[in-house]
């Protein structure tokens, strides 16, 4: 599988990690964002980095990171049949794929530590979509996008 992974310069330590334990696991990485930890980068540059590799086929998945995981993941969610969750536990991350069929996964790097991002990281790509009433409610969400989107 193909994993888009992206953060600002506040979320640049925790992807460098996150990226190492993806490849080590055989996933390929399609890395962007800040170049280093440093620099101001905003998120918003980030999250179209992660956003449009998912949502052209790129990547299958994303994994968007900055500070809070607030702004990457606001910003991920305006594109059309993208669903960024942003989490911050394991059960949450589980949630999203079981539930809420996301593609994208979003955390911060200032709210979790490492143990928790790899635990929401395994969760994200162990968990299938249940599909039944909560694909209803997905498509749901998608009914209010062709509603509100131009
Ligand atoms: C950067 O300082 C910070 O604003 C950003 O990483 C993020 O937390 C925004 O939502």
């Amino acid at each position: 599988m193909t994993v888009s992974i992206a953060s600002d310069h506040a979320g640049y330590e925790l992807r460098q990690k996150i990226r190492k334990y993806l490849e080590e696991k055989g996933f390929e990485v399609l890395d962007g964002g800040a170049p280093n930890g440093t620099d101001s980068y905003s998120y918003v540059d980030a999250g179209i980095k992660v956003a449009e590799d998912v949502s052209s086929g790129r990547a299958e998945r994303g994994i968007a990171i900055c500070g809070t995981g607030i702004g990457i993941s606001l910003v991920c969610n305006k594109y059309k049949d993208l669903r960024c969750a942003l989490c911050t536990n394991e059960y949450m991350a589980k949630m999203s794929r079981q539930h809420n069929d996301a593609q994208i996964l979003a955390f911060g790097e200032r709210v979790v530590g490492l143990g928790v991002a790899l635990g929401m990281v395994d969760a994200f790509f162990e968990e299938e979509f249940a599909g039944g009433r909560h694909a209803d409610r997905v498509n749901g969400i998608r009914e209010v996008e062709n509603r509100n989107f131009k």
